[in-house]
């Protein structure tokens, strides 16, 4: 199965993100002097990251610099040191279940979701993750609101009953956005939910994005510049486990520190090889 025409409805995901923004008020994520070590190797290494809600906040480095140990230190899958707070709750020591229940939802670098079960039946999963057993007997037979808008969000109602191992990948990445709509996540975290999308899934997903920003408090991990540079509100850049650099696009574009890295010998990053390549193209020599 292509992509085909499916694009995101902007308008579907007003609905499902709701209107009562008074609720996020108050969300903040706070990392203080996080450390992830795995057999020795120290991995993150104090890193403070503070960002609030309505903020969108976009986590960059190389391959390697530590961004998605974060991401797993922060939902419970990487052990972890220091310090992790979304709102007044302390997330570091609990359970992976009970930072999902806490508010805190992520997707992965490889989408994963249920790929035997349909579109339907993966949202309608993550919507029950919020929804309590009797409930969750008492609807089965009619598909909740929130998750016909979710569809409608994230243009797969035409492939609800198709199962998620046979969609395109972005579209996969899609259907994770929406099972974390679904589920009310008030803190997302998305590793790299742009990679592989064509341009127009880009910008659709950048503009979701953005609204869901608006309201809650969302960290993307990307590699790709021309996305940040379009949709960051704030970027924070990473390098060999440490915060290196912080501020608007404009300002770690212009941080040496940052070019350094993206752009010198050792930082051949994705983002940086093909901006030399885009830019090798546009000379007569290629
Ligand atoms: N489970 C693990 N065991 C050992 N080393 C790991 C593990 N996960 C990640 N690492 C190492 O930690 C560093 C950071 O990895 P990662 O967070 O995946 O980087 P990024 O997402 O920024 O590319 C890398 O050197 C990686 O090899
Ligand atoms: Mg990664």
């Amino acid at each position: 199965m292509t992509t085909g025409d499916a694009t995101i409805d902007l308008s579907a995901a007003e609905e499902v993100l709701g209107t009562d923004d008074e609720r996020f008020r108050h969300d903040y994520l706070e990392v203080r002097g996080l450390r992830v070590e795995f057999d020795g190797f120290v991995a993150v290494d104090g890193v403070d990251l503070t960002v609030t809600q309505g903020d969108l906040r976009f986590l960059i480095g190389p391959n390697g610099a530590g961004k998605t140990t974060i991401v797993d230190a922060i939902t419970g899958l990487a052990r972890a040191s220091g310090s992790v707070q979304f709102g007044r709750t302390e997330l570091l020591g609990r359970r992976e279940h009970r930072i999902a229940r806490a508010g805190v939802g992520r997707t992965f670098q490889t989408a994963s979701v249920f790929e035997e079960l349909s579109v339907l039946e993966n949202l309608d999963i993550a919507a029950g993750a919020r929804r309590g057993p009797v409930e969750r007997l008492r609807r089965r037979r009619s598909v909740p609101e929130v998750v016909e808008q979710a569809l409608e969000t994230i243009g797969l109602t035409a492939a609800r009953d198709v199962l998620a191992g046979v969609l395109a990948h972005g579209q996969k990445q899609w259907l994770e956005i929406g099972m974390l709509l679904v589920q009310d996540s008030r803190l997302l975290l998305l590793d790299e939910p742009v990679a592989g999308m064509s341009q127009a899934e880009r910008e659709q997903t950048g503009r979701l994005l953005q609204a869901v920003g608006a309201q809650r408090t969302v960290v993307v991990v990307e590699h790709d510049m021309e996305f940040l540079r379009a949709f960051a509100s704030s970027v924070t850049v990473l390098h060999l486990g440490r915060v290196l650099s912080e501020g608007t696009y404009a300002q770690v574009q212009a941080d040496p520190r940052v070019q350094e890295v993206y752009l010198g010998a050792a930082g051949a990053t994705r983002g940086a090889r093909r901006a030399g390549r885009r830019a090798s193209r546009g000379t007569e020599e290629e």
